[in-house]
């Protein structure tokens, strides 16, 4: 039984295609994070000829005339410059609606050492990124969320290397998200670049977790990457005793498998423990927690026992100053306003955010929804769409399956019934349990009315998650904020509900009776009504209203009201207050 269990692990070692390093932290790293040139190219022209056939003499060339007749109609470094990591659209008012290619390019120098490779690693760029080196291309990611690297090591020069990067934000509809979203398209090189160094062989990926309902055995693998692939690996955790010894097979993988006397990672107590993951060539280490999540019946259990997820929804809006955010102070700002408002739990909207948000949701005990951006009506049907999905679940189960805070992995929003829409978020699904066992699996579904005072919850997709999500607008797009009083909820599964949307917009400082829609006191009433609807749901077991600040949506024109903004927020652009963040947190405090 013990091997068949070890077999079904090996699987779960991922492939070495351009194999997606992880714990960048806590490696040897040079960061490329600066002011790189950068030409903005709306007709591509820098990669397409006139026949619009890809160009071998493109931009990526960073050509410079040999001679006073030689013609060479671009310079990067009489360019402009862009910041990175940003967004281009909040550093050029030129940019602002922007959506099209920018090229970026970084010079560097580099003092190459025996037996080190070299990688170059982005934290994510929005949305198509072709990659070159000197000239040369390194490769293309898609999918402007999740993390990717390439490796240099026989690509590098000493001195004066030019990485060029081709970033591409127009929207397109087999894409992944596709046309239609309700958050600023935000373009460009939007997280960290760094160089990685490691051994030649090195340690390129593991994860270390609780098995699923576990409280005590520690269960995962350690992969090799390089020509030494035999070796011993022991895994460490010093403050808990903890020294174990695997040996990696010819493919350079190791199953781990091991109890131990761990202190439980929560919310009330986020422990982290420092973990070491020694191999004969390399070591690396980390922090971890160890907690275990599961269902049963209608309860989340967190280490066992039954928990209120409270949370609120957050996108990935910098706070304070508006574009994409991606520093740890920006995580830090927003994980503090959620504590703040007494939550427990954050819905991470609607696509991986950078990875500071949960390495602090780890380290300040928040539970992390993580979503990918499958959202409204993605081309079901169309084959690369699904492969363009799967990949961005696994880059970003890649980079976070060790983090304790991450619990649930979401799939979809808000998406239309069909088949073809089931058969393909089933098979993210069961691509989401194949690559890590240890967590739940959600959706925000939608919900309909069986008589003028029923909800039901029987969206089709419930029968493949451990938690089903709803987002509802009863008070906004749904009547008005007291409607909410009259209405009972049924579902057709015997699951944990977590509601993971609900609100209405405000404007800070916009002040009437509470029937008057964009003021406070209206968005307060939402909260009012939709809080004594909630306490009423028996299979509810957390809420993550919709938002916690508000966010730029090219849909949301209302002057003087909107102006580009979606105005759920609890909380302004300018860090202020609303009356409905009162409200919940009041709640909130009540659950404690
Ligand atoms: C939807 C959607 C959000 C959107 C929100 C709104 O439910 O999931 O992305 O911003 O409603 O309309 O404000």
């Amino acid at each position: 039984m013990k091997t068949l269990i070890l077999l079904s692990l090996l699987v779960l070692v991922p492939c070495v295609r351009g194999q997606l390093i992880t714990n960048t932290e806590g490696r040897k790293t040079i960061s490329l994070n600066g002011q790189w040139q950068a030409i903005i190219d709306p007709y591509e022209s820098g990669y397409y000829n006139y026949r619009y056939q890809p160009s071998d003499n493109g931009y990526f060339k960073n050509a410079k005339p040999k001679n006073k007749s030689e013609l060479i109609e671009y310079d990067f470094d009489k360019s402009e410059t862009l910041k990175v990591p940003g967004d281009w659209n909040t550093q050029s008012d030129q940019l602002f609606f922007y959506e099209g290619t920018v090229w970026y390019k970084k010079s560097f120098d580099y003092q190459r050492k025996p037996n080190t490779r070299l990688f170059v690693y982005f934290g994510g760029a929005n949305y198509f990124a072709d990659v070159y080196l000197n000239g040369e291309k390194l490769g293309e990611h898609e999918g402007g969320f999740t993390p990717f690297n390439f490796e240099i090591t026989n690509r590098v020069k000493d001195t004066d290397n030019f990485l060029i990067v081709k970033v591409d934000n127009k929207r397109r509809r087999d894409a992944v998200p596709t046309l239609m979203t309700d958050w600023w398209n935000y373009g460009g090189i939007t997280r960290e670049v760094k160089l990685i160094e490691t051994p030649a062989t090195f340690v390129s990926d593991y994860m270390v977790q609780l098995q699923k309902g576990s409280r005590d055995r520690v269960t995962g693998w350690v992969k090799l990457s390089g020509d030494k692939l035999n070796q011993k690996i022991t895994v460490r955790i010093p403050e808990a005793g903890v020294s174990k010894t695997f040996t990696t097979d010819a493919s350079g993988s190791a199953m781990v498998d091991f109890t131990a006397n761990l202190k439980l990672w929560s919310p009330d107590d986020p422990k982290l423990y420092d973990v070491f993951i020694d191999a004969e060539t390399d070591q690396v280490r980390e922090q971890i927690g160890f907690r275990s999540i599961e269902t049963r019946g209608t309860d989340i259990l967190l280490n066992g026992r039954p928990i209120f997820l409270r949370g609120v929804c957050i996108h990935e809006e910098a706070p304070l100053r508006g574009g994409r955010g991606y520093s740890r102070e920006d995580a830090v700002t927003l994980l503090s306003w959620a504590k703040e408002l007494g939550a427990n739990f954050v819905r991470l909207a609607h696509y991986p955010h950078n990875e500071f948000m949960v390495r602090e949701a780890d380290r300040m005990g928040i539970m992390v929804w993580s979503e990918i951006p499958v959202y409204w009506t993605i081309q079901w049907e169309n084959p690369d769409t699904l492969k363009n999905a799967r990949n961005q679940l696994q880059e970003v189960i890649t980079r976070d399956k060790n983090r304790a805070a991450v619990v649930i992995w979401s799939v979809a929003n808000e998406t239309p019934l069909s088949d073809a829409r089931l058969t393909f978020l089933k098979d993210l699904i069961s691509h989401a349990r194949h690559l890590d066992p240890t967590r739940l699996l959600s959706a925000a579904m939608e919900r309909h009315y069986t008589n003028p005072t029923t909800q039901m919850i029987d969206d089709p997709l419930g029968e493949f998650l451990d938690v089903l999500g709803c987002n509802e607008y009863v008070g906004w797009y749904d009547g008005l904020p007291e409607k909410a009083d009259g209405l009972e909820w049924k579902s057709k599964y015997q699951k944990p509900l977590v509601m993971s949307e609900f609100g209405g917009d405000a404007l800070f400082g916009h002040h009437g009776d509470s029937l008057t829609r964009w003021t406070e006191e209206y968005q307060e009433s939402i909260y009012q009504h939709q809080i004594s609807m909630l306490k009423k749901i028996p299979f509810l077991r957390g809420t993550s209203p919709w938002i916690l600040t508000d966010f730029r949506s090219p849909r949301r024109p209302l002057p003087g009201i909107q102006d580009y903004w979606n105005r759920k927020g609890l909380i302004s652009d300018r860090g202020e207050k609303k009356k409905a963040f009162y409200v919940l947190q009041g709640w909130y405090q009540e659950m404690r």
